[in-house]
């Protein structure tokens, strides 16, 4: 369902890298406050905008008031819906989440650079998955659908698929399930080292260091990507578990998420001689938030600005979009 939400106020649930992003680089920015949980935030602001408690919410004019869901990662996009279902307010009518809200302006950009005509209805997959899934999902949901329409875009072409930096494999299961109902059979390599960073540089935000620093349970992980036949599941640290890959090996489609400048730099060493003409490298966090990954946009400026290749950005997704130049075979 889509709204014309123009003449709404808006008010922005999560204080998050994308409210950033929004205030930062859309058009006319309009937003009126900011709901944040944790009430450490609350009194401060972003970028002008005042965060405030959920308890603001229950003085809001619903009637003229629309509440956008700006988390990133789909348990927390879950837990801000829960909270507004909670306390009654509906989808498409007085909340929604950030990718139906930003949609009109992403979409055109988007279709522009990978040039084709998007398909909605993986739009409303890709949000499906988020809000309903328990499988976490770190990718935006914009992402999600650049990335389903750019295996479309490369459909037919020999070379695999990989996802360098997959954690617990939502955005995996994302892909994979949608390749296998379409009947996309390409190799579906996925490489993590499951427990999180090999160690930052300086061009890396060292208060993030632990950010992984868990043990999320490999072996979950790898018996949910058994459910599918071409998945190919390498566990080490990049660059040294790339050695696995077979020899003669070619990539059509390759998602880099791995948050650090020299996992970037060694992957888009290893990728791009391996990466077929026509082929799409799309590198996340490319736009960084303030304190955010700013290693990744530091290795892709050194590796492409050398190599005369652009790196286009969609912010809505934080990923940079590179294209492997010449014809796909
Ligand atoms: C942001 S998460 C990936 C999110 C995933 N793409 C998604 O959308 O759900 C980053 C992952 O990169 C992995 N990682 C970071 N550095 C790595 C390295 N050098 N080698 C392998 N994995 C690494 C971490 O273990 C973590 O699971």
């Amino acid at each position: 369902m889509t709204q014309d939400f123009a003449h709404r106020q808006v008010v922005a649930w999560g204080a998050s890298a994308l409210l950033e992003f929004y205030l930062r680089f859309a058009d006319s920015p309009r937003i009126l406050s900011c709901i944040d949980s944790d009430p450490a935030r609350h009194g401060a602001e972003l970028r002008g905008v005042k965060i405030v408690a959920p308890a603001a919410l229950d003085t809001l004019d619903r009637d003229t008031t629309l509440v956008v869901n700006f988390a990133i990662a789909s348990p927390s996009i879950q837990a801000i819906q829960a909270e507004l279902t909670g306390r009654g307010f509906t989808m498409g009518i007085d909340c929604t989440d950030f990718a139906e809200f930003a949609r009109a302006g992403f979409q055109p950009r988007a279709q522009a650079l990978l040039g084709r005509r998007f398909d909605e209805g993986l739009l409303a997959y890709a949000r499906a998955f988020n809000l309903e899934s328990n499988v976490p999902l770190e990718t935006t949901v914009l992402g999600n659908w650049l990335l389903l329409e750019a295996l479309r875009a490369t459909t037919g072409m020999p070379g695999a698929i990989a996802e360098v930096g997959a954690f617990q494999c939502g955005n995996a299961c994302l892909l994979l399930n949608a390749m296998s109902l379409w009947g996309d059979a390409r190799s579906y390599y996925v490489f993590d080292s499951f427990r999180g960073f090999g160690g930052l540089s300086p061009q890396d935000p060292a208060e993030l260091a632990g950010s992984y620093d868990v043990d999320y349970g490999a072996s979950h992980i790898l018996n949910r990507m058994r459910l599918y036949p071409q998945a190919r599941v390498i566990t080490g640290f990049v660059p040294e578990s790339f050695r696995e890959v077979p020899e003669g090996e070619r990539f059509s489609l390759v998602f880099f998420d791995c948050d650090l400048y020299q996992p970037a730099l060694d992957t888009f060493h290893f990728i791009w001689e391996r990466l077929l003409p026509g082929g799409v490298l799309a590198i996340h966090d490319y736009v960084a938030a303030d304190g955010g990954w700013t290693g990744i946009r530091a290795a892709a400026q050194e590796f492409f600005a050398g190599r005369g290749v652009p790196v286009h950005d969609l912010w809505e997704t934080t990923m940079g979009i590179v294209f492997k130049p010449g014809t796909a075979p």
